[in-house]
């Protein structure tokens, strides 16, 4: 396997990780991971045995990503982000057999130090705002944020905000990639993937 890592990374055997993905300080990736190529994990990072990574996925400092989390190509984890698996742990309760899934789509980006609580999807390009706490799914390209967080915008593929309302019809042409985007009703589609 093609990949850089730093002497005090810690990778398990049986690990799988993909073509120039960059692995920084006091990594710990586990041996069933499965990594993606051009992924960089930055320092601290702690990537458990049931966890799918797909391509081009940047996680910054501090994030331990837990069994039953999958991150799809182009997500990134802002600094001291939190995933969870465990719904209602409590210490003298064992639920090793009930940890719900989190599922973060393809361009999602989850900003500083924001929280998902397990059993969320986290739709295509969404965008969770630093410090928010996500409990439950969020629409492809929503702009999420707050405590719990709520929904205030869409976003688009790069990263600006599209100006249409939360609800109704509209289209929106990016001016720096040219993608359209549509609203339906409660919903925002990109026409041009
Ligand atoms: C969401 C974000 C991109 C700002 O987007 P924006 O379109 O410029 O939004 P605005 O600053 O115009 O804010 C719109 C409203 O949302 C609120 N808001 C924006 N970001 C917020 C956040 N993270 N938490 C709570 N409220 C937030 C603003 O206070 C404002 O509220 P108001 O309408 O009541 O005044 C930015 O605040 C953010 O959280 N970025 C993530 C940064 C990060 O984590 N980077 C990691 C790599 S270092």
């Amino acid at each position: 396997m093609n990949y850089t890592s730093h002497a005090t990374a810690i990778i398990d055997e049986g690990a799988t990780i993909g073509e120039d993905s960059r692995i920084w300080h006091f990594v710990h990736v586990c041996s069933g991971a499965k990594i993606g190529a051009r992924c960089s994990l930055g320092q601290n990072v702690f990537i458990a045995n049931k966890v799918v990574i797909g391509d081009n996925v940047k996680i910054q400092n501090n994030v331990s990503v837990y069994d039953n989390v999958t991150l799809e190509d182009d997500v990134f984890c802002g600094p001291s982000m939190v995933f969870t698996n465990v719904y209602n742990p409590r210490s003298s309760v064992s639920r090793k057999d009930e940890y719900r899934d989190t599922y973060v789509k393809k361009g999602a980006t989850l900003g500083a130090n924001c929280t998902i609580v397990c059993g969320a999807t986290i739709g295509e390009y969404a965008f969770v705002g630093a410090g928010a706490v996500i409990k439950g799914d969020v629409k492809p390209y929503a702009l999420m944020v707050g405590v719990p967080a709520r929904h205030i915008g869409w976003i688009s593929q790069q990263g600006e905000r599209i100006p249409l309302p939360l609800r109704g019809e509209g289209t929106f042409l990016c001016p720096h990639t040219a993608l359209r985007y549509k609203l339906n009703g409660e919903d925002m589609e990109c026409l041009d993937l």
